[in-house]
């Protein structure tokens, strides 16, 4: 049942330090701090190019698994959506493999992306929360997600375990191919172990973040903006305002504004920045100072490094733990996922049924 709480998906917001927790364990030993190595269909160290697939939420964890793949395992990465995936007939890496990204392990699009990568000889990873899935079934490895059974139909708590198992795939990868070492190994493995803790504390500042939702919630339109493996979380908040509370919502990359968005730019569209300090954050920065120029009222995600230079222009600055930029998406998942949380119950929604979506969409 939902306990104390007032809808399934608060109680499994309030289950993300859990989840996150229980699925790093399955994949990180505390002892050494080294990612065990899980058991794959192919060696990571030789792996010429790897597809990921998935939708809606799956398919970003999917992009942002992209970012850590790339620049941390230096490993070619090909990512979409599982709908396009399945007509797209794109040519194929001989030896090269996929992995599936799925909640219920169901969802009929990536069923079909996986019976034509399999067609393509190459080897099929699925990265689940159901162990006896369809997907599961199909695919000549499961990799898990521990997040135990989500029943809101807006993902959450499922969204974070699978960038768990993604960020750790990603250390792995990296590990086998030479590209970090065992210090780095440790130092990063390090920063996701104390992401429990951290989304502890997130959930704790629900006040704020109920402000935040009551600022938004008449708008007709918002734009969340990101940079880098942050962007596909600007993306996650867009896709859970629109489908909880009904507002139309984009996520866009933030040096993509000037580019056409900004024409939309005025003082009735709020603009959600994931900004937190490291190396695009000034970047970032003056892209939402474009904004604000133009009468944008930004409302920033930052942390405290970042706070005083966005303070100067942004209507709204919400403090994060300072954390490595590795973990960052992990950890700015939670406020956006409960930001749409609250616009909903504010705006009096049918929070764990939105209108005209399934848990699990097994038609095409
Ligand atoms: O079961 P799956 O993870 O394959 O489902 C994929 C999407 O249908 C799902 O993430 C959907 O986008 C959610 N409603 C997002 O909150």
């Amino acid at each position: 049942g939902k306990g104390n709480y007032r809808h399934f998906m608060e109680k499994e917001l309030h289950e993300h330090p859990a989840v996150i927790g229980d699925t790093l364990r399955q994949y990180v030993d505390p002892a050494t701090r080294a990612v065990a190595r899980p058991a794959l269909p192919f060696d990571p160290a030789t792996l010429p190019r790897l597809w990921l697939s998935g939708c809606g939420s799956a398919f970003l964890v999917c992009n942002t698994a992209r970012y850590w793949f790339e620049t941390l395992a230096r490993l070619p990465v090909d990512c979409d959506v599982a709908s396009e995936l399945r007509y797209r007939d794109p040519p194929l890496t001989e030896g090269g493999a996929a992995m599936f990204v799925s909640q219920s392990g169901e969802t009929a699009d990536n069923l079909a992306a996986m019976k034509l990568l399999r067609s393509g000889g190459q080897s099929l990873v699925s990265v689940v929360n159901v162990p006896e899935s369809t997907m599961a079934r199909e695919s000549d490895t499961t990799l898990m997600t521990v997040a135990g059974p989500e029943i809101s139909v807006a993902s959450t708590k499922a969204f974070t375990a699978q960038l768990s198992v993604m960020a750790c795939l990603a250390i792995n990868f990296a590990r086998a191919r030479g590209a970090i070492d065992a210090a780095e190994e440790a130092r990063l493995t390090a920063a996701l172990l104390e992401v429990p803790e951290h989304a502890a504390r997130l959930l704790d500042s629900s006040t704020e973040i109920e402000a935040l939702a009551a600022d938004i919630k008449d708008a007709r339109d918002v734009l969340y903006l990101a940079r880098g493996s942050l962007f596909p979380i600007a993306m996650e908040g867009a896709l859970k305002l629109k489908e909880l509370s009904y507002i139309h919502a984009e996520g866009y990359a933030a040096g993509e504004m000037k580019h056409g968005p900004i024409a939309l730019i005025d003082s009735s569209v709020p603009v959600i920045a994931l900004c937190p300090s490291g190396p695009l954050f000034e970047k970032t920065a003056s892209n939402l100072q474009e904004a604000a120029a133009r009468g944008g009222r930004i409302i920033a995600f930052t942390d405290e490094d970042g706070a005083p230079a966005l303070r100067r222009f942004a209507s709204r600055v919400m403090v994060l733990p300072k954390v490595d930029p590795f973990v960052a998406p992990i950890l700015h998942a939670i406020p956006v996922q409960m930001l749409a949380y609250h616009v909903a119950v504010l705006k009096g929604t049918d929070v764990d049924q939105p209108r005209n979506l399934a848990k699990a969409v097994t038609v095409e």
